[in-house]
């Protein structure tokens, strides 16, 4: 499996099929300019928030492409156009073509913002895909002990928000692996804006120590598993 990190949020996984995440293209400050995308089979979108919707709609319809998301934002979705929608829940799991999907839970919000009201938009969430390896990618989250049940769930990469602010700071997402007990940690959703600055060097430092390999991606450079 080939893991493509795209700046802030966004990771293209290359297995049987072309999977990307919260694909926040336009406008994201820290996708790698002139990358260009393979064929898109399967959009998988962790929660509502602007920065993680990003592109879905242009991309689901250039690729012909299937949306996974939770069952208010795919119905959403629906409503701009997106044909091919999969709504899952929190919790839920499913095969697919590239592997058995799960949404996994967050603590953060979803709200889709249109013409400066919110829309509702479910629970957030995040998504561990299991195929020939497990990766489980966060979405936007705080700490929660909920983590520690993805021991059971023998992690080979978990992709982490460090940024603090929305998400978890480098101290939180350290206290996360500890609980989830990965082989390896990605991360991710920092350095994109001032606000959500972070130390990437002291995360892998700490991370570490635990005796957890860390790889740092910078945006446009992937990692074989
Ligand atoms: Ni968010
Ligand atoms: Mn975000």
């Amino acid at each position: 499996m080939k893991i493509t990190f795209l700046g802030h949020a966004v990771f293209l996984i290359e297995n049987k099929k072309n999977i990307i995440i919260d694909p926040f293209i336009s406008g994201n400050p820290a996708y790698p300019s002139g990358f260009a995308l393979p064929k898109i089979d399967y959009i998988l979108v962790t929660h509502g928030h602007g920065d993680h919707i990003g592109n879905t709609v242009e991309l689901s319809e250039k690729f012909d492409a299937t949306v996974i998301s939770n069952f208010e934002i795919c119905n959403y979705l629906k409503t701009k156009g997106v044909k091919k929608i999969h709504p899952m829940h929190i919790g839920g799991s499913k095969e697919f073509e590239f592997g058995k999907l799960k949404m996994t839970p967050a603590l953060h919000g979803s709200g889709i913002i249109e013409n400066n009201e919110i829309i509702y938009g479910g629970t957030p969430g995040g998504f561990l895909i299991s195929s020939e390896k497990t990766i489980y990618h966060a979405g936007d989250t705080g700490l929660t002990k909920d983590m520690e049940l993805l021991q059971l769930q023998d992690v080979d990469v978990a992709i982490l928000p460090i940024g603090g602010n929305f998400v978890m700071d480098v101290d939180d997402a350290v206290k996360a692996a500890e609980m989830i007990k990965p082989k390896i940690v990605i991360p991710m959703h920092y350095n994109t804006w001032d606000v959500i600055n972070a130390d990437d060097k002291k995360f892998k430092m700490l991370i570490e120590k635990l005796g957890i390999k860390c790889v740092i991606l910078k945006p446009g450079e992937s990692l074989e598993v």
